[in-house]
């Protein structure tokens, strides 16, 4: 999308809106909430971001989840970036995501309604990435945060992502990727003290050849509760692809990773 249609979108929706007023139509979150990701909200600020030339250029999509949405855009200084705007979510996603911050010193004072939720959820993965990426970890280099909308360094060139562990039918290195991703399970542990908790062949990129993680908006400190069955659950998951692939034949077991963290 060209910085004109954003304004042109933006000056639509708030003539709607001021015609829903006028009508004595009480200004309702609903009456804002005109498309499930491009409301009022989120549209003054990516017009405030193209405004001050933060961002240059907000292109397409290039993925629709259940909790969020990613977009192409291109950044100051022609650099690309992936930007993931956070859906308002519903009772299930709500319960999920309080089990990853219910323990999470960093955010556990917060508000609990939906939209102080959600923009938590963001935040923290802004701080996780951040984190991540200080460590020495392959991660995208997080940019800005603000309310549900973060912005990071895009994987993939042209606008054109890099693929998903999970789309590639072969690899010309499965054992050293396969090592570089338990070498990120053990150094995410041991030097940014967090555990991905959502770890599997669908958060990781193949990128240059090596393996890069998204997705850490659920990752937890290590003295969280459930701490050990997160850690766990991501090796078995990284073990259990690599074996049906064939790529491996032999796993780091999950008492071996523990052993090598130290
Ligand atoms: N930094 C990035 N660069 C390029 N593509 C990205 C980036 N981050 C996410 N994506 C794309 O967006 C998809 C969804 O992002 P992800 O963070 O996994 O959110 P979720 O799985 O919660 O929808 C990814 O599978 C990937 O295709
Ligand atoms: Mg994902």
């Amino acid at each position: 999308m060209t910085r004109e249609k954003v304004f042109d979108r933006l000056e639509l929706r708030e003539r709607l809106i001021e015609k829903l007023q006028r009508m004595k139509v009480k200004r309702s979150e609903n009456f804002e909430v005109f498309s499930e990701v491009f409301n009022v909200e989120v549209l003054m600020q990516l017009y405030e971001l193209l405004r001050k030339g933060f961002l240059k250029e907000f292109n397409g999509e290039i993925s629709s989840g259940k909790e969020s949405k990613v977009f192409h855009a291109i950044a100051k200084g022609n650099i690309e970036v992936a930007v993931k705007i956070y859906l308002t979510v519903n009772t299930e996603i709500r319960r999920m995501m309080l089990k990853y911050i219910i323990g999470d010193r960093r955010f556990e004072r917060i508000k609990s309604d939906s939209r102080s939720l959600v923009y938590t959820w963001a935040r923290k993965e802004y701080a996780n990435l951040d984190t991540l990426y200080n460590a020495g970890l392959l991660v995208p280099k997080p940019m800005l945060v603000q309310k549900n909308i973060l912005i990071m360094k895009f994987i993939g060139e042209n606008g054109q992502r890099a693929p998903l562990l999970k789309e590639l039918p072969e690899l010309d290195n499965p054992h050293e990727i396969y090592e570089q991703i338990i070498d990120f399970i053990i150094k995410s542990y041991s030097k940014a003290k967090l555990i991905h908790a959502d770890l599997s062949e669908y958060n990781i990129m193949i990128w240059s050849g090596k393996p890069f993680i998204i997705d850490v908006s659920q990752a937890v400190p290590v003295t969280h509760p459930l701490a050990e069955e997160f850690l766990r659950r991501d090796i078995e998951n990284i073990n259990r692809f690599f074996i049906r692939k064939g790529w491996i034949t032999e796993e780091v077991s999950v008492e071996e990773v523990i052993r090598r963290i130290g």
